[in-house]
């Protein structure tokens, strides 16, 4: 493991022990009380009724896509600069996925790119929060009025992401978050839908194969009988998962804050390299980013490489990271789809130069200033 690794989970044994003694000792250990707790707890942090806990966000994504009920085959439009889930989960649910370019300065999903892409197929949009870097959201809903095209919001990267004050949900048919080990918030694996309200009975059920009622329900004295009343995924959140998460809830706000001054110091530090940094939308504040991940972009005039970065990072045991190779360069997608690089410039001059540094709560001032330190000497030395 390196000195300074890339990314490190905001829970520890002792705070997640007492939750973890909970879930093991009353002997049900699956979905049931400390998954109704998580889910209660979210639901209050992101103002809304309508949450289901889940396994992880592509089952979101996935039941998201079921419950829309999109016309077989259709299109749906996803960015080029985002984590495969967002791609295959469109695959896998018999729909087209359509690639659009990102906006050269926020690297979220660029409503030109979208609009180009809209055809009388396309039934739904697929954005993404980049790092959790707002979507003008009051655009995007608007386009996707427009065309009458079903919203679903990748809010892998923004569970504290706001616009406008909102959650970013507040502006979608459907959000799907990630609890997986790296985010801000983690239950190992984990994620949560929200859905509009007249869908929660259906969703709930796809999370658990199409079930009515759901195993714990019925055992804490329920009647014993179910109906199947769809085709469904075996998606839900186990309370052993849930107890890490709930371990994580009362310090979100004070590990949000620790982000933002991290982040922060990185922008003051190496604001005088060649590199790019992401931009915030207007009508947004610094705050309103989750600053998930803190992504720089080597310029194409800079006297080093990405590469030479990367090697200076690894020789101090630095772990850092790329978000993300775009979608267009892999094997899957070059054999079955038509997706020229020259489609995506943005995407593409991002990703050549793309780098994620470390970033979380518990990096202290003295690793950070190792990691600027590292970089900077990158660039004085010969
Ligand atoms: C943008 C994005 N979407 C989806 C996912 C998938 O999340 P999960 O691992 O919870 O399924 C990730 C995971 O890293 C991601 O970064």
């Amino acid at each position: 493991m390196a000195a300074i690794p890339f990314a490190r989970a905001p829970v520890n044994f002792e705070t997640a022990a007492p939750y973890l003694k909970e879930a093991l000792d009353n002997g049900w250990l699956t979905t049931g009380p400390l998954t109704e707790r998580f889910t209660a707890a979210l639901s209050d942090y992101l103002a809304t009724p309508n949450l289901v806990a889940l396994s992880s966000c592509t089952a979101a994504l996935q039941i998201a896509l079921a419950a829309a009920s999109l016309p077989a085959g259709s299109e749906v439009i996803v960015p080029a600069n985002t984590f495969i889930a967002t791609f295959e989960t469109v695959e896998l649910a018999g729909l087209k996925p359509v690639l659009a370019d990102i906006d050269r300065d926020t690297w979220n999903i660029s409503l030109e790119s979208i609009t180009s892409r809209i055809s009388e197929n396309t039934s739904a949009v697929i954005a993404v929060p980049f790092a959790g870097n707002p979507i003008n959201m009051d655009e995007l809903q608007a386009l996707c009025r427009r065309h009458k095209l079903t919203l679903i919001l990748d809010c892998a990267h923004a569970l504290e992401t706001r616009y406008r004050g909102q959650p970013l949900h507040h502006y979608a048919d459907y959000s799907c978050y990630s609890f997986y080990a790296t985010k801000n918030l983690t239950t190992a694996e984990g994620g949560a839908l929200i859905c509009p309200a007249e869908k929660l009975e259906l969703v709930r059920a796809l999370s658990l194969h199409g079930m009515s009622r759901a195993a714990w329900k019925r055992y804490a004295g329920g009647p014993w009988r179910y109906d199947i009343i769809a085709t469904g995924y075996k998606a839900n959140l186990t309370d052993i998962h849930a107890a890490i998460g709930l371990a994580q809830l009362g310090s979100l706000t004070t590990n949000h804050a620790r982000r933002l001054e991290l982040v922060e110091r990185y922008r003051q530090q190496l604001g005088g390299l060649p590199v790019r940094m992401q931009h915030m939308p207007a009508n947004t504040s610094v705050a309103d980013h989750a600053h998930h991940l803190f992504c720089i972009s080597l310029s194409a005039n800079a006297k080093r490489t990405r590469d030479d970065l990367m090697n200076a990072l690894a020789a101090k045991q630095i772990g850092f990271s790329v978000h993300f190779i775009p979608i267009y360069e892999f094997t899957h997608t070059r054999e079955e789809y038509d997706f020229p690089q020259a489609n995506f410039p943005h995407t593409a001059e991002y990703f050549a130069g793309a780098l994620s540094l470390p970033l979380y709560p518990t990096l202290t001032n003295a690793q950070q200033d190792e990691v600027i330190a590292t970089l900077l000497r990158a660039f004085a030395d010969t």
